[in-house]
């Protein structure tokens, strides 16, 4: 996606604490990485990740998704309203808690991507820390993939596995996919925003 222009301007969707949120925007912090943090835009005013952005010096906003109901593509339509208003070309989910309707994912197709703390196609969807404990699997993980209409279900980029170790509970197992999170969600913007990862015919291109 670079161009002589310089870094993508890349925004960081959250909820919540923003922990992968402040991965990116280290790892943005060096001068040759390819992708520039120019937002943060939570759908929640409390979500911890927009004041930490701030503290960063990043511009960060919140696009309330409450009074819009259940009319999603309205909320939709504020926050690319938002988005384009800072200029953005690269979108990456961090741990933003709502469904994208397929009209605002088709608009940002290849250009928006996600982060899901399992090795997908296991576990798509909520609590997977709690659901691979169950299944007792041997191996969990993470994904960074390209966001796709269907949840969960787009190309990968990157994957980290982690054990599951005897004794893992659902804190223990999150603490160590978490730590991959940080060290993979980084790796993966720098391929898309760099280019050497695209989503072409609906695959991953390079990853
Ligand atoms: C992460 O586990 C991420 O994979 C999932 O939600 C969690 C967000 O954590 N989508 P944080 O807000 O980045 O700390």
């Amino acid at each position: 996606m670079s161009t002589a222009a310089g870094r993508v301007r890349t925004a960081i969707l959250i909820s919540g604490r923003g922990s992968n949120m402040v991965a990116l925007i280290e790892a943005a912090r060096a001068a040759d990485f390819p992708a520039e943090i120019a937002l943060v835009a939570a759908n929640l005013p409390d979500a911890g990740g927009l004041e930490r952005a701030r503290s960063a010096g990043i511009a960060a906003v919140c696009v309330d998704h409450r009074p819009f109901g259940k009319d999603r593509e309205g909320f939709e339509r504020a926050l690319d309203e938002a988005l384009r208003a800072h200029g953005i070309e690269l979108v990456a989910l961090a741990g933003f808690m709502r469904v994208l309707t397929p009209w605002f994912v088709t608009r940002w197709q290849g250009r928006l991507i996600n982060i899901h703390p399992s090795l997908l196609p296991d576990f798509r969807g909520t609590h997977t820390h709690a659901r691979a404990l169950e299944a007792g699997v041997a191996e969990h993980g993470c994904t960074v993939h390209f966001v796709v209409p269907e949840l969960d279900a787009g190309p990968t980029i990157l994957q980290a596995r982690v054990p599951v170790l005897p004794g893992d509970d659902e804190a223990s197992l999150s603490a160590r996919v978490l730590e991959q999170e940080h060290r993979i969600y980084p790796q993966a913007l720098a391929l898309v925003a760099s280019g050497a990862a695209r989503l072409e015919n609906g695959a991953a291109v390079g990853a």
